[in-house]
């Protein structure tokens, strides 16, 4: 597992085609995995969110959208950049604030306990050092009775489904992912490595209870490519 240090560079470094990549490599079904994150969380309008390992804020503006007032958070500047000037475009276009975006680590967030009415994290608790304390850090900001949702990557068990997504993921998606980002780092083998390593499924159910997270319970997307995990706060 490379250290923080390390992954803030690796997301600096593919920031500026961060968007694209992900547009182009999961064939636009990312954003359909953040649309049914955003139902998961059911917003109820007027509540209070935030989102780690927000980036360049994608899921963050989809909960705001839904109805609820966002705060993105992340410790890598450039991607939070990326995050800012989609709200700055938002607001000359006519169209009302996006979230306030701010760094911070995940696993130590700048926030009083029970600030917030759910806490969100996609793509993200599979690069922190130690995604126990993340989501603990999440459940002490997020009131209790509030909710708690992580979309991640999964590995695929259905047989052929399961071989190609291996050969798409190990053998093209570096290459492309670096090409359309002009990165010169291996940020895209590292998605490889680092989904083939996190654990899923129960195992990660298993991280939300050591976290303190009650009911925690999962929804497979598209074959087993991604999971929706929700969990909530103790009251
Ligand atoms: C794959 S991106 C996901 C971005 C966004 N959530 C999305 O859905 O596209 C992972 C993000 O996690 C951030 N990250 C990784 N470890 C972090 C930590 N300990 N604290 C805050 N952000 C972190 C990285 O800087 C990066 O922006």
């Amino acid at each position: 597992m490379p250290d923080g240090t390390t992954i803030q560079r690796m997301f600096a470094e593919v920031a500026p085609g961060y968007d694209r990549a992900n547009r182009a490599l999961s064939f636009g079904i990312d954003v359909w995995w953040r649309r049914k994150t955003v139902q998961l969380v059911a917003v109820r309008p007027g509540e209070h969110g935030l989102d780690v390992c927000a980036g360049t804020g994608d899921l963050s503006f989809a909960l705001q959208r839904a109805g609820a007032t966002m705060v993105g958070a992340d410790f890598c500047a450039p991607m939070l950049s990326r995050a800012h000037a989609k709200g700055v475009q938002q607001v000359r276009a006519g169209r009302p604030a996006g979230p306030v975006f701010l760094a911070a680590d995940a696993m130590a967030l700048p926030f009083a306990d029970a600030r917030f009415d759910f806490a969100t994290v996609a793509f993200g608790i599979r690069n922190v050092a130690d995604p126990v304390v993340a989501l603990r850090e999440m459940a002490r900001v997020v009131k209790p009775g509030g909710r708690v949702v992580v979309l991640e990557f999964t590995k695929p068990r259905v047989p052929v489904l399961g071989h190609a997504y291996r050969f798409y993921f190990k053998r093209i998606l570096p290459k492309l992912g670096s090409w359309i980002c002009g990165a010169r780092n291996d940020a895209y083998r590292y998605l490889h490595d680092s989904v083939m390593a996190f654990p899923e499924r129960e195992a990660f159910l298993e991280l939300m209870r050591a976290a303190g997270l009650a009911n925690p319970r999962q929804r497979l997307l598209t074959g087993g490519i991604a999971a929706i995990y929700r969990g909530e706060v103790q009251r």
